[in-house]
């Protein structure tokens, strides 16, 4: 039986046999890339991501380099923000800045319900393209930031280190907190949806903050919401990948979301993550992108150490436990997918 990336990924998701692992990176298209770099140069993020052409040929540049089994969209968890009215800006070394901060009813009120076809027709746009160039053998990966990241990115207005106005704001307008979250599942349900029209294949929710809570705090807060935004993104026919940073105290929540696969971060114990997921879902992971600044021969065993380390897995997907970092050398990069992709 010889699959094709794309059967691959879909039947890892599925927690159905596959010939080997399929894999992919988290923030496989971005700084680490000459070629990406060298497009960056005097552009702005935003607008590369909303120039269809550049953003497909971003999405496709690692791709041609590494032949990994899926296609991350270039695109940006923020672009819904910015679609709901927020001025979203990002400045080097700074990250991202969104304006204006959104901390009281009339900030929340303010939001705009968006279309996704017309306010970002550029992702669909971009998700066409990418198809055109990979045709139907590999996988892809559409996406969006779980509410609680995108809500902490809006209260916040930035990057944060505690999260204390989203957390200040969750636990004393618990009123407030639950309408922009509400509001933004309402509005990332479409968005996910209009992916999936567009051609891809499987939707990742990143929850890169949501470590940040504890597991009952997630579970009263999140979980209902987060309920409904896996089975809206599921009703677009394509499985659902939930990452949450730093959430290997919160595995027993996240099952209960209903995603098909779960992605965990180095930190989290595979034998751990298996034995307290089950047969429920499929798992993805969890290489520590700090392991590629070791020398080929250590990525080489740390990469194989992760296969087996998933071997006894009902389905997984190879990944970092994180995103790729800017600095990572393109050797290491090889070295990994040399080991996986065989
Ligand atoms: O994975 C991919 O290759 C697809 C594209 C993608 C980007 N960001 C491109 C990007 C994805 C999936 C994201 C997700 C994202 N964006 C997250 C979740 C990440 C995770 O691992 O949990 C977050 C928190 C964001 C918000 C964001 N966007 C931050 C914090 C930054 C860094 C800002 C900085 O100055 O370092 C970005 C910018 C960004 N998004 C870049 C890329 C390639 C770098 C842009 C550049 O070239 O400067």
């Amino acid at each position: 039986m010889e699959l094709n990336g794309k059967e691959r990924m879909l039947a890892a998701c599925r927690r159905e046999p596959v010939d080997r692992r399929p894999a992919w990176m988290m923030r496989q298209a971005g700084r680490y890339l000459p070629e990406y770099r060298a497009l960056r140069e005097g552009r702005e993020f935003l607008d590369m991501v909303r120039a269809p052409e550049v953003a497909a040929e971003i999405t496709c540049q690692p791709i041609r380099r590494f032949g990994m089994d899926a296609a991350v969209i270039f695109s940006d968890i923020l672009v819904p923000p910015a679609a709901m009215g927020l001025d979203v800006s990002f400045h080097s070394g700074r990250g991202p800045v969104i304006e204006p901060v959104v901390r009281n009813e009339g900030a929340v009120d303010r939001l705009i319900d968006f279309d996704p076809e017309s306010a970002c027709g550029f992702l669909g746009d971009t998700i066409g393209r990418v198809r055109e160039e990979i045709g139907d053998e590999r996988a892809i990966v559409g996406f969006c930031g779980a509410p609680f990241t995108t809500a902490s990115y809006m209260i916040e207005g930035g990057s944060s280190r505690d999260y204390l106005n989203t957390k200040a704001m969750l636990h004393g307008r618990p009123d407030l907190f639950a309408r922009l979250v509400g509001r933004l599942v309402d509005n990332l349900i479409p968005y996910l949806q209009m992916q999936v029209r567009a051609g891809a294949d499987c939707l990742q929710i990143f929850d890169s903050w949501g470590g940040a809570l504890s597991a009952s705090t997630y579970e009263s807060v999140l979980l209902p919401e987060m309920k409904r935004l896996v089975v809206g993104a599921q009703a677009s026919g394509a499985p659902v990948i939930l990452f949450v940073n730093g959430g290997t105290h919160l595995l027993d929540v996240l099952v209960e979301t209903g995603a098909d696969v779960l992605s965990i971060d180095w930190r989290t114990p595979p034998a751990d993550a298996i034995s307290r997921v089950g047969d429920r879902v499929a798992l993805q992971g969890n290489l520590d992108p700090c392991v590629l600044f070791a020398p080929p021969d250590v990525v080489t065993r740390e990469t194989r150490r992760v296969l087996e380390a998933f071997a006894g897995a009902p389905g997984h997907i190879f990944n970092l436990g994180s995103g790729i970092l800017p600095k990572t050398p393109i050797e290491s990069v090889e070295a990994m997918f040399r080991e996986v992709l065989g």
